[in-house]
């Protein structure tokens, strides 16, 4: 008689295989299929996402389709995460002042968190979609009207809503880098700080994030500009939270190489970023792919929301951007995401400024990021816990520092490594870098010495 030696001492084989029977069937109920000797590769876009450190991928939902069982089979099976795509704007939540109408958002709502999905609330505050007596108004009156719609809103939904986009769109398209004209810009500059401090006091646990298109690019003017207004927010206390791309990908505005580098620069503020409105023209499985490795690698991506499920449901059908054909059948680009989420973080995306460990008694050096131009870009350094120091940066080549300040630097042989030393102008140095053809690297701090 031959001994079964796979057979595992204690057990006996048929009822060592009824509990790997049901223990697939739990993991399949949870979208994750489990076979004997494999890992678990979870089978839905949803589950797939909750396995990389607690993300969610979510979709637009429109809901009057919630009555489509096509749509909503695959809404049900795929997604964790909704937006509604046109239902909790102000002209369908405010049509009238003072008038609000929640049925179809609150309908949204239920159907999400009744099967677990978090829901992203758009918008509170926007230039667009604003209803008929919105439009007409100005200054102080339209100041006060958007807070209140701010204030009532969130207030209704508290509790309910994970992220609002509570701004969304204030910035110019193209080189200005200047906020967008509207009648909400013109009631003064600090209608975005209004309305978060607003949604902050109706709703203290809702994440809340500015939200824009076109702002993929590292080095385009609209992207820094919204960067430097997370940043002032993150210094004054404004309350925000979060980052999200809208990240509609067409003719116009392609995934750009450096995607990675926005979302860990943006996170690098101490803010989450999210994917909120992704669609990509012809749905390119490489693009799509790419999208979804870089948000692995930063930590602080929270999640990827695309606009909308199936091609015939996106407001640019003709480009058929989505995940699923009009017949609701998976796409390349599906299995190209799901592929990507289940192979888990790529690494690199998280080149976060880190301070150097200061060693017993020494000096830590934090690097700030600074204004960005097409060929080169700024980046300053401030040392604390030493008034005479030399702190050590090193550089990717073939970047060059071409100009520093507030500083002696010296330089090693290969010309990327810079020792700076403090020259009693203060605490704070800075220095310009080339790209030189690469602009996604950024400078790392590898030590801070006092003295
Ligand atoms: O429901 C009415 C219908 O009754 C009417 O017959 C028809 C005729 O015009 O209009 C229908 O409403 C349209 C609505 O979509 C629902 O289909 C509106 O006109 C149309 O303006 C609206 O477009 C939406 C657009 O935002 C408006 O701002 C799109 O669905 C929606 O996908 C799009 O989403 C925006 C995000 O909110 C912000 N970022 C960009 C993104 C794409 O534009």
């Amino acid at each position: 008689m031959t001994k079964d030696s796979s057979r595992a001492p204690g057990r006996p084989r048929r009822l060592r295989a009824a509990l790997v029977l049901s223990a697939v069937g739990l993991l399949a109920v949870a979208g994750a299929v489990v076979l004997p000797g494999s890992a678990s590769a979870a089978t839905t876009l949803g589950a797939s996402a909750a396995e990389q450190g607690g993300r969610y991928f979510g979709t637009a939902v429109a809901v009057n389709k919630l009555n489509d069982s096509a749509y909503t089979t695959i809404l049900n099976r795929e997604f964790n995460q909704v937006t509604a795509e046109n239902e909790m704007k102000i002209d369908a939540l405010q049509p009238q002042q003072g008038q609000f109408n929640f049925g179809n958002g609150d309908r949204l709502v239920q159907h999400a968190r009744s099967r677990g999905m978090q829901v992203r609330g758009h918008t509170l505050a926007w230039h667009s979609q604003q209803p008929g007596w919105m439009q007409n108004m100005s200054g102080t009156t339209l100041r006060n009207a958007m807070l209140n719609h701010v204030t009532q809103v969130a207030t209704h939904y508290r509790g309910q809503i994970a992220w609002w986009d509570v701004v969304n769109e204030a910035f110019q398209d193209g080189s200005s880098g200047a906020r967008r004209d509207s009648n909400l810009q013109r009631t003064g500059n600090d209608w975005i700080e209004a309305a978060f401090r607003a949604a902050r006091q109706a709703d203290p646990n809702a994440q809340l994030c500015y939200n824009d298109y076109n702002i993929d690019n590292w080095t385009d003017a609209k992207t820094q500009a919204v960067y430097r207004m997370v940043q002032d927010f993150k210094n004054r206390g404004v309350p925000i939270d979060c980052v999200g791309l809208q990240s509609h990908f067409t003719g116009g505005s392609n995934y750009p190489g450096n995607y990675r580098t926005t979302l860990s620069s943006f996170a690098a503020l101490g803010v989450d970023v999210h994917i909120t409105e992704l669609d990509i023209r012809n749905a390119p499985s490489d693009a799509y792919r790419n999208v979804v490795n870089d948000c692995l690698a930063v930590s602080r991506c929270k999640g990827i929301t695309v606009w909308g499920i199936r091609d015939s449901d996106s407001w640019r059908s003709n480009e058929s951007p989505l995940l699923f054909d009009g017949n609701g059948n998976k796409k390349a680009a599906y299995n190209a995401v799901l592929t990507a989420l289940n192979s888990g973080n790529p690494g690199g995306g998280d080149p976060t400024p880190a301070p150097t460990t200061p060693a017993p008694g020494g000096c830590t050096a934090t690097i700030t990021p600074g204004q960005v131009w097409g060929d080169r870009y700024n980046t300053s350094v401030t040392v604390s816990g030493a008034s005479t120091w030399s702190v050590v940066v090193v550089i990717t080549a073939p970047q060059r520092i071409s100009a520093t300040w507030s500083g002696n630097p010296t330089w090693d042989g290969s010309g990327n490594v810079m020792t700076m030393r403090s020259n009693g102008s203060g605490n704070t140095f800075g220095f310009t870098t080339m790209m030189n053809g690469n602009s996604s690297a950024r400078p790392q701090i590898r030590s801070c010495t006092v003295g």
